[in-house]
């Protein structure tokens, strides 16, 4: 097995212990016939699946700059929780009515709709608590700091507005720039978020940050072209989701807009970009470039 592909096995073990850690389980109800839902759900759709390729990033970023990794795997664990949320309502019937992830029925087939929800509000609220605990760091300056990237880039300056950009211009023509900007919403910010988390908690210099920030970008868009690709050329079984749906419900993407080959092109020459952007942090970063690579190559 290659160093990454090691590396990324013992990321989905580590966050996956933490994350159960972290949830709530049966025992802490106080009215289980009533509440149990939202608790199975919380767990059933953040436990057990994913690639976990956000909390990689975080991990990885953190390394560069020494960060613990008690402290760096609570900061990837709500942003899974925030992960989850975004996947669970985007597969809501009024976004997308997509009924497969991770290859389990998605959230709202197993629980029914208004569970789905509120499991979704649910995470999203426990990633800031979270954030917000002394354990994720001892510097309340820094966990402040955490918290208001974190939900920058999940609300409406991120993955909300990229989600109604997306909603919106289902069945219309939109160009190019336009499409950077829903794709850099959508999934650019939090994966930026996470290529910065390490920065974050350093507390380390702007042009890191900047780095980082260019970095995490261009790997959204990268990420999101091999998504839509894989949307198209890839089959339910390898993905875990329904494919095929974003042509049926007309969404805007690159792939549509450039023709598959040039949406490659364009991700291969964002590739070289991305790793240019970490040029700076030698050889810390190897695994972080292995990376981009492997995502311009995947096929789940
Ligand atoms: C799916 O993300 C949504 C996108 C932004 C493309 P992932 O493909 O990373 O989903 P999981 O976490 O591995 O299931
Ligand atoms: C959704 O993009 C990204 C989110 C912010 C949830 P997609 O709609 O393409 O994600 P998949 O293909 O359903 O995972
Ligand atoms: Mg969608
Ligand atoms: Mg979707
Ligand atoms: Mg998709």
């Amino acid at each position: 097995m290659s160093l990454l592909k090691e590396a990324l096995q013992q990321t989905k073990e580590r966050i996956d212990k933490t994350l159960s850690d972290l949830l709530p389980s049966q025992k802490d109800l106080i009215s289980p016939c009533l509440e149990s839902p939202l608790i199975e759900g919380m767990r059933y759709s953040t436990l057990d699946g994913g690639k976990r390729i956000r909390t990689f990033l975080t991990l990885e970023s953190c390394k560069l700059f020494n960060i613990p990794e008690e402290q760096a795997l609570r900061v990837a664990a709500a942003v899974e929780m925030v992960h989850s949320f975004s996947l669970i309502h985007d597969d809501l019937p009024a976004l997308d009515n997509s009924d497969l992830r991770r290859g389990k029925p998605s959230c709202h087939v197993k629980f029914g709709e208004s569970t789905a929800i509120l499991v979704g509000d649910a995470l999203l609220a426990y990633a800031f608590e979270i954030l917000a605990s002394p354990k994720t760091h001892p510097d309340g300056n820094i966990r402040c700091q955490l918290i208001a990237e974190l939900s920058s880039a999940t609300g409406y300056k991120g993955i909300c507005s990229g989600e109604m950009m997306d909603l919106a211009s289902e069945n219309t023509h939109i160009e190019m720039e336009t499409i950077v900007r829903l794709e850099n919403l959508k999934t650019g910010s939090i994966l930026s978020f996470c290529a910065r988390a390490g920065a974050i908690i350093a507390e380390a210099p702007e042009k890191d940050l900047h780095k980082l920030e260019a970095f995490g970008h261009e790997f959204g868009v990268i990420y999101q072209i091999t998504d839509d690709l894989l949307d198209l050329e890839g089959t339910a079984e390898e993905v875990g989701k329904c494919v095929g749906a974003d042509s049926m419900l007309g969404k805007a993407t690159m792939l549509n807009l450039l023709g598959r080959d040039a949406a490659v092109e364009h991700a291969h020459m964002l590739a070289d970009q991305a790793i240019l952007h970490l040029d700076n942090f030698g050889e810390k970063a190897t695994l972080l470039k292995e990376l981009v690579l492997f995502v311009l190559k995947r096929r789940s």
